[in-house]
C-alpha cells in the first residue's frame, strides 16, 4: 500500500479548508491551493475559527492547535503540490473545470500519487479519465462540517486499483473518520438517499402539508435528525442542492431526483441559504426566521 505522508488539497472553500484542517490535525504536512490569495485567507480564517472552538471546549490544547497550523501551507501554485502522496480536489462542482485542473495537476504531481475528488455527484470515472492515472483515482467524499462529521465515502471506479482504494480507505481512517466503500454511481450512498428526501420536503411544503418550521420540527423530533430538511437545505446551500439534483436527474432520469420548481426559483432569486444570508430561513437577525411566516 502507498504510504501517505504529504497531503495536497485543491480548493480552500468550505469543504477544502475542512479537509485541509483534518489532514493537518491528523499530523500530515498539508498544502492547500487556491486560485487567489483572498480565498486562501478566507479559508484559513475558517480553519482558525474551527480550531479555536476545539481549544475553547478543551478538546485540543493550544500547543496542538499551533502545531496543526504549522503543518498547513497555503499556495496559489499547483507546482507546490508536486511531492504530495495524495491530492484531494474540492473545487467548485463543474466537471469541465475539474477536468482542466486535473490535466494540469497530472503534469506536476509525482506519478505514483493518488488523486481523489470530493465531488458529491459527478462521476469519478469521467474525472479520472482526464488524467494518465485512472487506476490511482478515487472519490473521497467528506461531509459538512468536515471537522465534525465522521463519515467519508470512499468511491472506486471500475478502473481503480485495489492498492489505491485500500490506501485511500486507510488514509480516511487515519484522519479519524469512518470510511464506507461506494461504487461510482452519482450521489454515492448518502446523496442518493438524502437528496430525494430533501427535495420531497420542498414538494411537501409546496403542497401545503405543513409550514417550513413544522416540517423541520417534525423530522427533527419525530426521527431524531440533528437538523430538519429546510435547515439542512440552507446549511448545504440551495444552489449546491439544485446542482446536485440536476446531475443526478441527468444520470438516473428518475422523478425523485428532479428539482422542484420552488428550489429553482429560490436559486434564481439568490436565496442560497446560510451563505447568502437567506434561504428557506432568513438569517439577518440572529434567530433564523422562516420565509413563510408573515
Ligand atoms: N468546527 C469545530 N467545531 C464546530 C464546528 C466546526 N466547523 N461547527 C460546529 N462546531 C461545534 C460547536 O462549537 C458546538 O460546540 P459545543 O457543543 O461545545 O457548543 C458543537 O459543534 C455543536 O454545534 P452547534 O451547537 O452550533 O449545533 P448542533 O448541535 O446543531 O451541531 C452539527 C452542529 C454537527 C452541524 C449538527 O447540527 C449536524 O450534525 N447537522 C447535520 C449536518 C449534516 O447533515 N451534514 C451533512 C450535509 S450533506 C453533505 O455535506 C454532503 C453533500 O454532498 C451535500
Amino acid at each position: 500500500m502507498a504510504s501517505i505522508k504529504k497531503v495536497g488539497v485543491l480548493g480552500c472553500g468550505l469543504m477544502g479548508s475542512g479537509i485541509a484542517q483534518v489532514a493537518a490535525q491528523a499530523g500530515y504536512d498539508t498544502v492547500v491551493r487556491e486560485v487567489e490569495q483572498q480565498y486562501l485567507d478566507k479559508g484559513f480564517k475558517g480553519i482558525e475559527k474551527s480550531l479555536g472552538r476545539f481549544v475553547d471546549k478543551g478538546t485540543m490544547s493550544a500547543a496542538d492547535r499551533d502545531a496543526c497550523v504549522g503543518r498547513l501551507k497555503g499556495t496559489t501554485s499547483l507546482a507546490d503540490l508536486a511531492d504530495c502522496d495524495i491530492v484531494i480536489e474540492a473545487i467548485i462542482e463543474n466537471a469541465e473545470l475539474k477536468k482542466e485542473t486535473y490535466v494540469q495537476l497530472d503534469k506536476v504531481v509525482k506519478p505514483e500519487a493518488i488523486f481523489a475528488s470530493n465531488t458529491s455527484s459527478l462521476t469519478i470515472t469521467e474525472l479520472s479519465m482526464a488524467t494518465a492515472r485512472p487506476k490511482q483515482f478515487v472519490g473521497l467524499h467528506f461531509f459538512n462540517p468536515v471537522p465534525l462529521m465522521k463519515l467519508v465515502e470512499v468511491v472506486r471506479t471500475i478502473l481503480t486499483s485495489d492498492e489505491a482504494f485500500d490506501s485511500a480507505f486507510e488514509f480516511a481512517k487515519s484522519l479519524g473518520k469512518e470510511p464506507v466503500a461506494c461504487r461510482d454511481n452519482s450521489g454515492f450512498i448518502v446523496n442518493r438517499l438524502l437528496v430525494p428526501y430533501l427535495i420531497d420536503a420542498i414538494r411537501a411544503y409546496e403542497e401545503g402539508v405543513g409550514s417550513i418550521e413544522d416540517i423541520d420540527k417534525a423530522m427533527q423530533l419525530g426521527c431524531g435528525y440533528p437538523m430538519g430538511p429546510f435547515t439542512l437545505l440552507d446549511f448545504v446551500g440551495l444552489d449546491t442542492t439544485y446542482y446536485i439534483t440536476d446531475v443526478m436527474f441527468e444520470e438516473y432520469r428518475e422523478k425523485r431526483f428532479a428539482s422542484p420548481a420552488l428550489l429553482r426559483k429560490m436559486v434564481l432569486a439568490g436565496r442560497y441559504g446560510r451563505k447568502s444570508g437567506a434561504g428557506f430561513y432568513d438569517y439577518a437577525s440572529g434567530k433564523p426566521s422562516p420565509m413563510d411566516r408573515k
